[in-house]
């Protein structure tokens, strides 16, 4: 019965880590997916989770159903971390809901917005998330987008407002809340300001994801988009992933926020999204929801997170400088500078296609096709034998 069914290309993302585990060389590194490596080359198990994870355990509690929306003192916390002082002037019409990590929110707000909004498109950026294609048009979208990145790589900002001021009342606009994924180029305060008035002036829905939160400045610093539309009061989205601020990936925990038009739009839209919710997994699992619950609601270990965060999102700046130093000397012609000023986990790298594929066969070392290579997973002991191998392409 499924022998007319298609071959599908690999995920462009995921499917690199296949390849990555199906290779046997002894000096393969993994610069393709986005995750945070420790200064050993391991995914980390903060210490706040594992303190967490003890608590946990030493309650004994049943491994019950969790609510379709969540765990309430998980959503609640959430709601605080999302909005921070902006909180208390939205909470009366704030949907907030446990999700299946980051792609698991935008999924629910996804499904949500095309039963809500049946004739909207969708704009996202361009280059983007490759996934952020693939789910909203698997969600029934038409997915279009707005220039982001230049040529020369800095940003389109004009390209953006220009886009952005022909669009029709309830288009979707996804916005990368910070540490922009793939080029690492974020907005500054005066244009999410821009960006916020033009989308209200439009009637278009603004869609951040905020996957990355915390890996550019700072928790705090890195909410400025959230809070710019937070503080002009109109509906927007968030979606938000605890998979890389807590090392978190296999536990798929996120949230999706809802901002709603008013209080009475509150009880309908939670009604909705628990409808997808209910018909899609059920309710979520319940492991890494009460995890984040417990470090969210325990100042100790809330402070401890803080910290452990700082020490990711500096030792991601380390490598960047290492990288571009190395690479400075290595080919002096070329401006690496860039590699310092993205900001998040990736550099948009500007290598081709064919020069990632020399990487892959000759090196062993894995980037997206885009050019985009993880900066969290590089370490003292790869550095060199990274820099040297991008050196080695660049010069073919
Ligand atoms: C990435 O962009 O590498 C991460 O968001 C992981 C993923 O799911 O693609």
């Amino acid at each position: 019965p499924f022998a007319h069914v298609q071959q599908l290309p690999r995920d462009p993302v995921l499917g690199i880590t296949e390849a990555f585990v199906a290779d046997s060389s002894p000096r393969k590194v993994n610069l393709g997916v986005g995750v945070y490596l420790d200064e050993n080359g391991h995914v980390p198990l903060l210490d706040c989770v594992q303190q967490a994870e003890e608590e946990l355990l030493r309650r004994k509690g049943p491994h019950s159903y969790v609510p379709i929306d969540g765990i309430a003192a998980f959503d609640n916390a959430v709601a605080s971390l999302i909005f921070s002082g902006e909180r208390p002037s939205l909470d009366e019409r704030l949907v907030t809901v446990q999700a299946l990590g980051g792609t698991g929110a935008l999924k629910l707000g996804a499904d949500f917005l095309r039963t809500t909004n049946p004739s909207a498109r969708i704009w996202i950026s361009d280059p983007s998330w490759e996934n952020h294609r693939a789910l909203f048009s698997a969600a029934g979208f038409e997915v279009e987008t707005y220039p982001y990145y230049r040529a020369d790589g800095g940003l389109d900002f004009a390209g953006l407002i220009q886009t952005l001021s022909s669009l029709p009342s309830g288009d979707i606009l996804l916005l990368h809340a910070c540490c922009h994924n793939p080029t690492g180029l974020d907005l500054e305060p005066y244009q999410w300001a821009e960006i916020q008035a033009l989308a209200a002036e439009r009637g278009v829905i603004p869609f951040l994801d905020a996957a990355y939160l915390g890996f550019a400045d700072g928790l705090d610093a890195d909410r400025v988009a959230i809070d710019t539309f937070a503080q002009a009061g109109l509906p927007f989205l968030v979606s938000f992933s605890f998979s890389k601020s807590l090392s978190l990936y296999g536990e798929r925990v996120g949230a999706l926020a809802v901002v709603t038009g008013g209080a009475a739009e509150r009880g309908p839209v939670l009604s909705q999204i628990k409808r997808i919710a209910r018909t899609t997994y059920s309710s979520p699992p319940s492991h890494g929801g009460a995890t984040v619950a417990t470090i969210l609601n325990e100042p100790g270990l809330t402070a401890l997170w803080h910290d452990e965060l700082a020490l990711m999102r500096d030792r991601i700046k380390a490598m960047r400088e290492g990288l571009a130093e190395r690479l400075r000397v290595q080919v002096p012609d070329r401006d690496f500078s860039f590699i310092t000023r993205q900001r998040g986990m990736f550099s948009y790298s500007g290598l081709s296609k064919e020069a990632v594929e020399m990487l892959r066969s000759r090196f062993s070392i894995y980037a997206l096709d885009s050019g985009r290579i993880c900066v969290a997973a590089l370490n003292k002991a790869n550095l060199d034998i990274v820099a040297e191998a991008i050196a080695t392409v660049l010069r073919e």
